[in-house]
């Protein structure tokens, strides 16, 4: 039981690598705080969350809006005094219509598009967790990216 008694705020929670990394930490002793902006996909995160007898609050926040992010992370050390773990998991290149469109065909509203869905979420959910982490002397936190970071895929976003 690696996460027991830690609390673990996930953003992204509601499906892909975001609800795998719920699930292993739900089914391994922690508590998860599960972030999303579909409703849907929360519901079954809590509910597969429960049904695999682990602990989970479900909370609807875009993770580009400052003052949903701070609101999220207040509720989560309002209910559980701490967070132990911040995983910011909202990314990806599927968000533009051409994702695999080389940088001389990308557009600027596209490239800005991707930047701030793959970085601004980041970017909040730590400035609102760092704190917390501070003020509890300890904290651990996991950012997801891709691999075309590296420049190594042919066929994802040269952003
Ligand atoms: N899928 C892959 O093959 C892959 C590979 C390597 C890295 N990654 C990285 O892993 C991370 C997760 O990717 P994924 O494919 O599992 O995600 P995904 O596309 O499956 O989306 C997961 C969840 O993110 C939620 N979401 C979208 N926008 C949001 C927002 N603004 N605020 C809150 N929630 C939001 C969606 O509702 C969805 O439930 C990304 O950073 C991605 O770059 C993915």
């Amino acid at each position: 039981m690696r996460f027991e008694g830690k609390v673990a705020l996930i953003s992204a929670a509601g499906a892909g690598i975001g609800k795998a990394t719920a699930m292993i930490i739900a089914r391994e002793g922690g508590t998860v705080v599960g972030v999303d902006v579909e409703q849907a996909a929360l519901d079954r995160l809590a509910a597969d969350v429960a049904s695999a007898g682990g602990r989970a609050l479900a909370l609807r926040a875009d993770a580009l809006d400052p003052a949903a992010v701070d609101g999220v992370v207040k509720r989560a050390v309002d209910a559980h005094g701490r967070i132990d773990i911040l995983v910011n998991a909202v990314g990806g290149s599927t968000i533009v219509p051409r994702p695999a469109a080389a940088l001389d065909e990308l557009s600027l509203p596209e490239w800005q598009k991707l930047l701030d869905f793959n970085l601004t979420g980041t970017f909040l959910f730590t400035h609102a967790v760092v704190p917390v982490m501070k003020r509890q002397g300890a904290g651990k936190i996991v950012n997801l990216a891709s691999i075309a970071g590296r420049g190594v895929s042919q066929s994802s976003s040269s952003a």
